[in-house]
């Protein structure tokens, strides 16, 4: 039996091992030389990723792969994608090979304004905050000028405040609302320092408030956070083209587009399908987020509360026939750091950057929506012609391999008779079976 223990963050790498090992593994060796080999050999490195959090063991790796072909306004790029399941970045690579030959991807920035809230409770008369408000406003934005100052000497910094009443639904609830321009920088830190700063300033002001000391009501701070849901940090991107050029894998164009544009619809009005939809968009989105050392989970949270902004869950993407012309489109609202964060620390974001030719927050931007909406695509396509299934498990094919240890020569045929045969765990079991027999 395990028994609380205290002080562990203050022992060494080792220390944390042993008392692991003998509190939960049996003293298993096997269990330290696995974390051992996940160390890197040059300490300064290993000590850099020690520091990134807390009671780091050992590394935990990812696949590092890579995208070419990405035609993004006129530019062609290569997109570093960190994801480990099989067919994300075959899919991706396919959707860009494909849409290369097609004119390529348009993504433009709609916006980018962040925000973040602080939330307070008054029981009082609501006249008495508002005037409050109204008087303090100038005080609030002055009490944010250290802060504020580089940023502000690189054009952003905080836009404005508004006071929110939200008490009809929740008894005493207020914010103030707080919309910032961040810049190049996803603007976590910054947009909470002013926060926590905005906050203080405002008590201290309000126990100064003779209203509030005559009717001895006050407003309190609950708490003071950035928003993850970041719908003014808007990018739009998509592909168009004649609905004839969409010819593929023996399907005509028209009755491809038919299909493809139907299965949106699809995701559109059933959110069970949106959830699975939305999942595959994020299989390129996180896979880049990842790779350029951006918070995947703000992300992920406020991606998906976009979807539901109509009050009910639905595709982030759209696609329609005009004309004749096929366009499909993607809106994700996405708050991106190109500078700060692990951008400066981590030498495979710091790689990824450079692969991406050093782009700012808006051109991430950009570069996140095209892989979402190209990785939609591979899987719309797939969906509505072959199946999903036929593409996937050729790239899982070597996961089955490696699990069931197969030998290089045993790999080599194993892929030649699975190029014309179905895929499936067993039907790869018997295989190797029969070759081992
Ligand atoms: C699998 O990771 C993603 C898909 O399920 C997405 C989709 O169904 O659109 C293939």
């Amino acid at each position: 039996m395990a028994v609380p223990i205290s002080g562990f963050s203050k022992k060494t790498k080792q220390q944390k091992i042993d008392w692991l090992t003998s509190t939960y593994l049996a003293n298993d060796p096997t269990a330290s030389l696995t974390l051992q080999k996940y160390w890197n050999s040059d300490a300064q490195l290993q000590k850099l990723h020690d520091d990134f959090i807390e009671n780091t063991i050992s590394n935990y790796y990812l696949p590092l792969g890579v995208a070419p072909n990405f035609l993004i306004n006129g530019e062609l790029l290569t997109i570093p994608m960190v994801i480990e399941e099989s067919s994300v970045v075959a899919a991706a690579s396919n959707a860009a090979k494909f849409w290369l030959e097609r004119g390529g991807f348009k993504a433009e920035v709609i916006s980018t304004q962040k925000n973040g809230q602080v939330h307070f409770n008054f029981f009082g008369k609501e006249g008495d905050i508002t005037s409050f408000f109204t008087e303090i406003k100038p005080t609030l934005i002055e009490s944010l000028a250290t802060l504020q100052k580089s940023m502000q000497k690189r054009g952003g910094g905080l836009l404005d405040i508004t006071l929110i009443n939200s008490s009809e639904a929740l008894e005493g609830y207020y914010q103030l609302h707080c919309t910032f321009e961040t810049l190049d920088a996803m603007g976590a830190n910054f947009i909470n320092s002013c926060l926590e700063q905005l906050a203080k300033t405002f008590e201290a002001e309000a126990h100064k408030y003779t209203p509030f000391i005559t009717a001895n009501q006050f407003p309190e701070i609950a708490l003071s956070i950035l928003s993850n849901y970041v719908p003014e940090c808007l990018v739009r991107a998509h592909v168009s083209c004649p609905v004839a050029d969409l010819a593929t894998n023996n399907i005509d164009g028209a009755t491809f587009a038919k299909k493809f544009v139907r299965a949106v619809n699809i995701a559109k009005t059933e959110p069970r399908r949106a959830v699975t939809h939305n999942k595959g968009i994020m299989n390129g989105v996180d896979a880049v987020i990842l790779a350029t050392g951006n918070d995947f989970r703000a992300v992920e949270a406020g991606v998906h509360a976009y979807a539901a902004k109509e009050g009910r869950y639905t595709s982030l993407t759209d696609a329609r026939i005009e004309n004749d012309i096929f366009t499909f489109s993607i809106e994700l609202p996405l708050a991106l750091g190109t500078v700060g964060g692990l951008t400066t620390l981590h030498p495979l974001v710091k790689f990824a950057f450079s692969l991406l030719q050093k782009p700012n927050a808006q051109q991430l931007m950009k570069i996140v929506a095209v892989a979402g909406l190209a990785q939609n695509f591979a899987a719309l396509r797939s969906l509505v012609t072959t199946g999903i299934q036929k593409g996937h498990m050729k790239m899982h094919l070597m996961n089955i391999l490696n699990q069931l240890e197969a030998t290089t020569s045993e790999k080599e045929k194993a892929v030649i008779y699975f190029t014309t045969n179905p895929i499936s765990h067993s039907s790869v079991v018997s295989f190797i079976d029969t070759l081992r027999a």
